[in-house]
């Protein structure tokens, strides 16, 4: 191999039945599995070269030089895969309106997949691609898919990845992004999931009852049960959020912003209005609901929000190669 180039742009994911927890840090096997919804709005664009002439592998994201510290292990299973490939250049921009506070780990490691194995010479299946992703960060398992996807937890290697549940989202469905605060997280994902699987005495009800809610949120999902569906993921939020707190230290990504946003959402579904949170490992907020009733939801939410920290996003597609 001399040079080999390929491009690929990815969409984030957010969970509405929630993964935390693995049961194989090395392999990133989870606890239980997950189910999420790709959304339009954020992405990740990346390319990658090997290039037989290159003496290391480099690594710019939004045009800045990074330390290719996590990007360099990923593409050494890429490199176990074809043997033949050397150094990379990886170049990414990520098309997240505010940074960070929403899953770019997802988006990013899900387009480093498909464009490095991709340059690499391999033809993965969506499968395989989505067992790959799933070693640069458990959210990008979900990430090959669009729509609603399943992550099935597996128990090896082989039998965990994602499969799609509704690739083609064709009922009235739309998350509102609530941008609270777009510093770097108080604490990873990967140490907070460890923190609680190690300490927290409500783990095991945590495993049993998300893989009820799961089995009720696919079906609803089938259904287009839109209430049914916030309800269950509404629940499943505030229930890993609860293991956060019940973890020794305890932690917590609640901001008083973040309260503020879930007190307008319950307020505004005392009224009527169908609509449902849900909080991944940061402060910011982010509610189901449908278009019809977006803009009521909007203008309850202008009431303590800027116009530019709502976002509106609808359902978006899985992982493709883009011209380079
Ligand atoms: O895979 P990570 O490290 O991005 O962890 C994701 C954890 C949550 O976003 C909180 C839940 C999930 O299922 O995406």
């Amino acid at each position: 191999m001399t040079s080999q180039k390929a491009s690929a742009r990815a969409h984030t994911n957010i969970a509405l039945i929630k993964y935390w927890g693995k049961k194989d840090q090395q392999l990133i096997l989870p606890m239980n599995g997950s189910l999420s919804l790709t959304l339009d709005h954020f992405y990740t664009d990346t390319t990658v070269e090997f290039n037989s002439a290159f003496t290391e592998d480099t690594f710019y994201l939004n045009q800045k030089k990074l330390d290719a510290i996590k990007v360099s292990p990923f593409l050494d299973l890429v490199r176990q895969l074809n043997p033949q490939a050397g150094y990379a250049h990886v170049i990414s921009k990520n098309h997240v309106p505010n940074a960070a506070g929403l899953a770019s780990s997802a988006s990013a490691f899900a387009a480093l997949a498909l464009a490095a194995s991709t340059a690499a010479g391999l033809k993965l299946s969506r499968r395989d691609l989505s067992r790959l992703a799933r070693r640069g960060s458990g959210s990008a398992t979900r990430s090959i898919y669009g729509g609603f996807v399943e992550w099935l937890p597996g128990t090896s290697d082989q039998d965990s990845y994602a499969v799609p549940i509704d690739e083609k989202v064709d009922w009235d469905i739309e998350m509102l992004a609530i941008i609270i605060d777009r510093k770097q997280k108080k604490v990873s994902s990967r140490e907070g999931m460890q923190r609680v699987v190690a300490t927290s005495p409500f783990y095991p009800a945590w495993v049993k009852s998300t893989n009820t809610d799961l089995i009720a949120a696919v079906k609803a999902v089938k259904q287009h049960n839109l209430k049914l569906l916030g309800q269950l993921a509404e629940s499943n939020a505030l229930r890993m959020h609860a293991l956060n707190l019940s973890a020794r230290p305890p932690f917590s990504y609640f901001e008083p912003q973040s309260l503020v946003a879930m007190n307008i959402i319950e307020k505004l579904r005392s009224q009527g209005v169908c609509c449902y949170y849900t909080l991944d490992a940061g402060p910011n907020v982010k509610v189901i609901c449908s278009t019809a009733e977006s803009r009521q939801i909007i203008s309850a939410l202008s009431a303590a929000f800027a116009p530019e920290q709502i976002i509106e996003a609808f359902p978006g597609p899985g992982a493709k190669l883009i011209e380079c």
